[in-house]
């Protein structure tokens, strides 16, 4: 049988390292996301299909689902913003907008993709992306932060709905280097202290986040659901030595 997955944001940092990491352990993917020259490039690479579309745009969901009809493995929402402001700078459309991206794009992935995943004779993995900033405070961070908490509730909740044929985690990154964290790392000052700042005194790799991935989609993961996994160089609980 096909080894399939569908990746939305599989041309994005982390998306791109863990669709070319599955590729090449020979997985068939499916790979969503706006951008359609960036799509074709990498499918065109990976020999992958592909469909261009926001997240925003309820039709996305459906167009997706009869693009992938037969049996899924796996499905993962790797699909983010970073908007940073002092709380008195977010208007209501600008919560909405990462509430949507985040959290209940990715809660309309999985119900589309649902039929998919249930054909898996195997069972099926569903892996979402939370954040650091649900789990420990930072400023500026109260839309995205209030985001990606709802999609740490969101993997609780679907990893006690969708058992046993279906586990249901997600991964919390810290600041990683992917384009979704560029305009931050500009300043090459600025982005030493924010490496600085994690106990094991670097920024996230791409990989680091695609290694979690593959391996919470694999069956070396198969008594693993309803966790939120911390890959955040110890940022997120430690307080480190200085
Ligand atoms: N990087 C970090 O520091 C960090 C930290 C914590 C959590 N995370 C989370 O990790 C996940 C992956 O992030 P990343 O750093 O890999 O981000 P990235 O490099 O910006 O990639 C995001 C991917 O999602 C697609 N995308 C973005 N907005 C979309 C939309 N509205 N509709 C459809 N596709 C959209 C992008 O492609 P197009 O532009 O072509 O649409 C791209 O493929 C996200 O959930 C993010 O929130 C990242």
């Amino acid at each position: 049988m096909e080894k399939r997955i569908l990746i939305y944001g599989g041309s994005g940092g982390i998306g791109k390292a863990l669709a070319k990491k599955l590729s090449a352990d020979g997985f068939r993917l499916h790979l969503v996301g706006r951008n359609n020259s960036a799509l074709e490039k990498l499918a065109d690479e990976l020999d992958a299909t592909f469909t261009v579309g926001d997240v925003c745009d309820e039709e996305l969901f459906s167009q997706v689902a009869e693009a992938v009809d037969g049996p899924l493995l796996g499905l993962v929402y790797a699909v983010g913003t970073i908007d940073l402001r002092p709380l008195n700078r977010f208007s209501s459309e600008d919560f909405v907008r990462d509430f949507t991206i985040n959290a209940a794009g990715a809660a309309r992935a999985i119900q589309a993709a649902l039929p998919a995943l249930k054909k898996a004779e195997a069972g099926a993995s569903v892996v979402l992306f939370s954040s650091v900033a649900a789990q420990k405070g930072f400023g500026f961070h109260a839309s995205v932060g209030m985001a990606k908490g709802a999609v740490s509730g969101l993997t609780l909740a679907l990893a006690a709905e969708l058992a046993p044929k279906i586990r249901v985690n997600a991964i919390a990154p810290s600041l990683t280097d992917t384009p979704l964290a560029k305009r931050l790392l500009s300043n090459e000052k600025t982005a030493d202290a924010l490496a600085r700042a994690h106990p094991l005194q670097r920024l996230g790799k791409a990989s680091d986040a695609a290694n979690m991935a593959a391996f919470l989609l694999s069956e070396q993961s198969s008594w693993i659901t309803g966790q939120i996994l911390a890959v955040d160089g110890g940022r997120g609980n430690l307080q480190g030595n200085a």
